[in-house]
């Protein structure tokens, strides 16, 4: 199991570094306008502060543009990359061919169709969004989205990812279902160690307790 910062913020990737529990990133074009510094920095500083994967999104509108972004992607992140793909038809056509040569993650996944597509595109990764598909996808299908992408890619190299992650429980939720790898904000993942009742355990081990600091 893997927990990726879904975020493409300087600041967080060094907080969420030093929590020792998270070493990769999935950005996207969205996160990245989000950062104070264009894409290219931002992509070499989250490489160095984080020794894992950083997801990129590529924004190239045909398969030539596409290429030479992965190319300059590569240039930046070396074999930390993981090219992001959007499940489109383009995208598909995309992944079969960089996957060859590159780390493949096929996003934006709304349907086990599209997820049975990224692995035989030969995509690492099956990305889709959790909480996005929960609230808007038709007939309850995103509340077995997961369940069922975890179906149709079981005995396949492709593992299902999932982002758009608004909770911890958000986050069991997707685990529940059996989804190896989840991406989720920096605010989000800042709230999983904790819980009021282990503050109280703690505090009482403090008031009535002893170690070999106190000897
Ligand atoms: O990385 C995926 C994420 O940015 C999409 O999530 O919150 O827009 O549904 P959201």
């Amino acid at each position: 199991m893997q927990i990726l910062l879904d975020s493409a913020i300087i600041e967080e990737a060094r907080q969420a570094a030093a929590w020792g529990w998270v070493n990769s990133a999935t950005t996207n074009p969205t996160l990245l306008a989000k950062s104070s510094l264009p894409p290219a920095e931002t992509l070499r500083e989250l490489g160095k502060i984080l020794t894992g994967q950083i997801f990129y999104q590529l924004t190239g509108k045909d398969l030539q543009a596409m290429q030479t972004e992965a190319a300059q992607a590569y240039d930046i992140l070396g074999e930390q990359l993981v090219l992001k793909i959007p499940a489109t038809s383009l995208g598909f056509q995309a992944a079969a061919r960089l996957s060859q040569k590159y780390s493949v993650a096929v996003t934006t996944i709304f349907t086990p169709a599209q997820a049975m597509l990224a692995a035989a595109a030969g995509a690492r990764y099956a990305l889709y969004y959790h909480n996005r598909a929960k609230r808007l996808l038709p007939d309850g299908q995103g509340e077995h989205l997961a369940e069922d992408l975890v179906r149709v890619l079981d005995g396949t190299d492709t593992q299902v990812t999932a982002a758009s992650l608004k909770s911890p429980q958000e986050i069991v939720e997707a685990r529940m279902a059996g989804v190896p790898i989840l991406s989720a904000p920096f605010a989000v993942l800042a709230q999983m160690p904790e819980h009021p009742l282990c503050e109280q355990a703690v505090a009482e081990f403090d008031a009535n307790g002893t170690g070999l600091l106190n000897s």
